[in-house]
């Protein structure tokens, strides 16, 4: 018996109710609608309530998942959880949305950090293995509450991030056609310190440790990210003989309009091929990309049989991309 084609089989997202305005922030901290606007393509994004978890937004955007593909809790065999932003250090974020769901006990529930490009990291490890035969339905969730990590005096981070999930249910192909094509995933541990959050970890403990939100060298990770994103996204196209202009919908990681406008440029893509809705929830880093594919699902902008180009950069840095056919 071959092994089985796998494809995505359901979407669903959740974003909290709040929220936060360019102008909100700019009663705040020192800067402008037009600033945030101008530089980033950002208008507003959410802030998960005080007593909202990581784990809640999973849990939520993951019943929809499992809503839209007909599948119960009790299906799901494999649920990984992409988030730089776990309930707590131990144990794993998945652990605490396996209870909420009610996925088995005989389900493998872990966590991934790759911090933006968690979703795609999440992605192929599922799709590997569920195509060696031994797991059948995954639950793959992308899910941050990165408010709890922002230094709220730094205009030069708060203003670009959100909180927000998104999910997706793989599982074995129920369409001729519609499957993962490919991913391909990258790491330049060099680049560590270009984008971190300092504390938190064993390597500064006691309390003289640095504090625990994001501090990033904004500038630098641009120029690498559109230089990254690009190889990526040209690698996958050239591995499948695919050429750019044959992707219906490219759905980036939605950090910055002018990055996706760059890769738009070196690709030779019109933009209106790129989905994006970052002008409402800013970057909210793993749950970005499955948050983007769930909105593209649902407003009818991708449709069976079209081929979406995934591509993504984040701390590490991490990149990578991958193809999946509707
Ligand atoms: O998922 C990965 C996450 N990381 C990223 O996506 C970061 C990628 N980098 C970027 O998106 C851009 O570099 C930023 C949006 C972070 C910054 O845009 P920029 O065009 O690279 O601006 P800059 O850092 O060169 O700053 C220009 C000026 C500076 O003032 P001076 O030195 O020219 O006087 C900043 O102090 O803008 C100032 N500035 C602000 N002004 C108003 C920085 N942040 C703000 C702000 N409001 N929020």
């Amino acid at each position: 018996m071959g092994f089985p084609s796998i494809a995505i089989l359901g979407t669903g997202s959740y974003t909290p109710a709040r929220i936060m305005t360019n102008d909100d922030l700019s009663k705040i901290v020192e800067t402008s609608d037009e600033w945030i606007f101008t530089r980033t393509g950002i208008r507003e994004r959410r802030i998960a309530a005080a007593d909202e978890a990581t784990s809640d937004l999973a849990a939520a955007a993951a019943r929809k998942a499992l809503a839209d593909a007909g599948l119960e809790a009790s299906q799901i065999d494999l649920l990984i959880v992409a988030t730089v932003t776990p309930d707590l250090p131990m144990p794993a974020t998945a652990c605490i949305v396996q209870k909420k769901l009610g996925v088995p006990a005989h389900a493998a529930c872990f966590d991934l950090n790759a911090a933006c490009s968690g979703f795609i990291f999440a992605l192929d490890t599922a799709w590997a293995m569920l195509s060696s035969g031994r797991y059948r339905h995954a639950l793959i969730v992308g899910a941050e509450k990165l408010s709890s990590v922002l230094d709220w005096t730094d205009r030069t981070t708060c203003v670009l991030f959100g909180d927000a999930a998104g999910a997706v249910v793989l599982g074995p192909s129920r369409s001729p056609g519609s499957q993962i094509l490919g991913a391909k995933l990258y790491t330049e541990g060099g680049y560590t310190d270009l984008l971190c959050i300092p504390g938190g970890g064993c390597l500064h403990p006691g309390p003289d440790a640095p504090p625990k939100v994001i501090q990033m060298k904004g500038r630098e990770i641009f120029k690498v990210a559109v230089r990254e994103m690009e190889d990526a996204a040209r690698d996958i196209l050239e591995q499948h003989g695919l050429h750019a202009d044959q992707i219906s919908c490219v759905i980036p990681h939605q950090a910055n309009l002018r990055i996706i406008e760059a890769i738009a440029q070196y690709l030779e893509l019109p933009m209106d091929r790129f989905f994006i809705n970052l002008e409402r929830y800013g970057n909210t880093s793993a749950a970005s990309i499955p948050l983007a594919i769930d909105e593209a699902r649902r407003s009818g902008r991708i449709q069976p049989g079209q081929v979406s180009l995934l591509v993504a950069f984040g701390a590490g840095l991490t990149y990578g991309s991958a193809l999946v056919r509707w």
